[in-house]
């Protein structure tokens, strides 16, 4: 299974691309997309789903051009959008056997299928009420749940995790790990905690383009030696804020605690280990020190 980018391009106007020459390989297993507001992120998953096409560049799955051929990736997808509307006047039920029909999954197992769905996502008490009661978590729990009902080998999810709380977000990394044993997924998310633990794969991007792709330790190696922690005085506190890619600052009574990254090795710091949010912030900051 095998899900390939070569050379995309992708402009919704004149002077602006939203993906740029992009190129990736996507294999088993979940792959987690970073990046900040406008960075590409729908637009690569947009082209992925089918729900676009590219200006110029391929998009293969298992050796077919998908861009010339998407029915050949539409069967085999489950697609959750990061603007999903859903049927406010249906129950979560009646939704999912809706969506079942129009995958094609008709007849004998819907119910039990859909039941498994709703039990998964944490649905099955309010089964029975009308989607449009919800609150914005639920909504997006079955927005999941619809997206996995035929049981894809494809699973594309736009920014899954808006507005799920703290315990959902556990459940749903447990969900997500387990699916990533036998079948692409693909994750996006602005914020690195969700991706963290969950991906085996993780991209960063900005602009359309990738910054930087890897596993989680490769990308933490990236960073080795670079993060550090200083007290500082408040009145110092600006200056070195203008001299130095600050990640956190904490203030205290008499000055800050600041994270921070320099490129090379620092005398004033103590240096700490990396952790994704560093590398997230020191790419999309984009601050050569
Ligand atoms: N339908 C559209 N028409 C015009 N420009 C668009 C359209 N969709 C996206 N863009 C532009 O393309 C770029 C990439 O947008 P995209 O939605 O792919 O980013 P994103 O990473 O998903 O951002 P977000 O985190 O806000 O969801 C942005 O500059 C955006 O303004
Ligand atoms: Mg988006």
């Amino acid at each position: 299974m095998i899900l390939e980018l070569n050379n995309v391009t992708k402009s919704y106007s004149k002077n602006n691309l939203a993906l740029d020459n992009f190129s990736l390989k996507i294999q088993r297993g979940v792959l987690g997309i970073l990046g900040p507001n406008g960075a590409g992120k729908s637009t690569l998953i947009k082209l992925l789903s089918t729900m676009e096409k590219p200006l110029s560049g391929n998009i293969i799955y298992n050796g077919i051009n998908i861009v010339k051929k998407p029915d050949y990736i539409r069967k085999d997808l489950g697609y959750l959008p990061q603007d999903f509307g859903t049927f406010n006047s249906l129950n979560a039920y009646e939704f999912l056997e809706y969506v079942a029909a129009l995958k094609g999954l008709a007849g004998k197992g819907v119910e039990g299928k859909i039941d498994h769905m709703l039990r998964e996502l944490n649905l099955s008490n309010v089964a029975k009420y009308q989607i449009g009661t919800y609150s914005g978590g639920m909504k997006q729990r079955l927005g999941i749940a619809q997206a996995l009902i035929n049981n894809p080998k494809v699973l594309i999810l736009d920014e899954p995790t808006v507005g799920l709380d703290p315990e959902e977000r556990i459940r749903f990394k447990e969900l997500i790990s387990d699916l990533g044993m036998d079948r692409i997924v693909i994750i996006s998310s602005h914020i690195v905690s969700d991706i963290e633990s969950v991906a085996n794969q993780i991209v960063i991007m900005q602009n359309g383009s990738v910054l930087k792709q890897g596993n989680q330790l490769e990308l933490l190696e990236s960073m080795k030696g670079m993060v550090f922690e200083l007290f500082i005085a408040h009145d110092k506190f600006l200056d070195f804020k203008t001299k130095n890619l600050v990640v956190s600052s904490v203030r205290e009574q008499n000055g800050h605690r600041v994270r921070f990254i320099e490129k090379i090795s620092s005398n004033e710091g103590i240096k700490v280990n990396a952790t994704l949010e560093d590398l997230y912030i020191y790419l999309t900051k984009n601050r050569l020190l």
